[in-house]
């Protein structure tokens, strides 16, 4: 098993996945190609490349058969954030992403959240008879109601305690200089006690959202749809403890992989084109572990 650790396996993951041990990953983080978006294999010949199927139908078909070889992997305890982007046939806006989010959970993967990526560095577009879209989804999926999740290692900062608010949480707030919920105007309150004292005065920040402000990231020149690392970390640190196996069945420039060895996790990533899984390799390779603390300041 060793031997798969921060490898990225060449070839089609419907093929390769069989070398991976069952109940060996904690989480899947990962980008599949897009519906109909670009072939990454350029002039290359790769028939099996996912996303360039005739049709909608088979293009869910087969990411669904794709996470059901990887269920398996995956432990009981584990997730799957699965990012996808969608696609207009037609003028017409085809719901790739929640087709395939209702696919999977028709078999049996639990929905736990749908996260909306806004991308404040978006491509511009020359579309004049829509908004201009710039955002993606990140679905979490579960495979049983009980899983490992650390709410704590993500945590915002809430925003009735910035300068900018009106709700700070002082005078205004609670009919009390430094009020509480326990001690102001609203004492007494059963809404604001218990959870909701949680919710709105952790020590840590607030329960992370679900809508996840992120710029593009820099490495864009030499794989055409990479996510940034920022993503990648929410996800992780959510979903994962240091030595754990992260998998990323796409992992084209590398990104899961490299965020991994930067946290301390132990990577498996499945390429199918040679170029990519060289690139992603390397990426991976020339990483260090950096003990990074987690910075919640970029979401004030
Ligand atoms: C959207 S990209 C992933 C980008 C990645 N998240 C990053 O940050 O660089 C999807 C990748 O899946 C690969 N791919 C397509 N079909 C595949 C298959 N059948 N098995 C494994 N990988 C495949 C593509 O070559 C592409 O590099």
């Amino acid at each position: 098993m060793d031997k798969l650790v921060n490898k990225v396996l060449l070839g089609d993951l419907r093929d390769v996945c069989s070398n991976i041990p069952n109940n060996l990953v904690q989480s899947i983080i990962t980008s599949p190609p897009y519906f109909g978006h670009r072939k990454y294999s350029g002039e290359d010949k790769y028939d099996n490349e996912i996303g360039r199927e005739r049709t909608l139908k088979e293009y869910v078909n087969n990411l669904v058969y794709c996470f059901e070889l990887l269920k398996p992997k995956l432990k009981n305890s584990g997730l799957l954030w699965l990012n996808l982007g969608d696609t207009y046939r037609k003028k017409e806006l085809l719901g790739v992403p929640w087709r395939v989010a209702f696919a999977l959970q028709d078999k049996g993967w639990i929905l736990r959240s749908d996260i909306i990526w806004k991308k404040p560095n978006a491509m511009p577009s020359s579309v004049k008879d829509r908004p201009t879209k710039d955002h993606e989804y990140i679905f979490l999926f579960s495979k049983t109601s009980e899983y490992y999740y650390d709410a704590d290692s993500i945590r915002e900062p809430h925003v009735t305690f910035t300068n900018q608010s009106k709700m700070k949480g002082g005078r205004n707030h609670f009919g009390k200089k430094n009020g509480t919920p326990e001690n102001g105007k609203n004492a007494g309150n059963q809404n604001l006690h218990d959870g909701r004292w949680d919710q709105a005065f952790h020590p840590q920040g607030r329960n992370k959202r679900t809508v996840w402000e992120i710029p593009l990231g820099k490495f864009r020149d030499a794989h055409f749809a990479v996510y940034p690392e920022k993503l990648v970390e929410i996800c992780l640190l959510a979903s994962t403890k240091r030595n754990d196996f992260i998998l990323d069945p796409f992992t084209g420039s590398g990104t899961t992989g490299v965020v991994a060895k930067k946290f301390d996790r132990k990577f498996i990533g499945v390429e199918l084109i040679k170029k990519y899984q060289e690139m992603a390799q390397k990426r991976i390779d020339e990483t260090t572990f950096q003990a990074t603390l987690f910075d919640f300041t970029q979401f004030i």
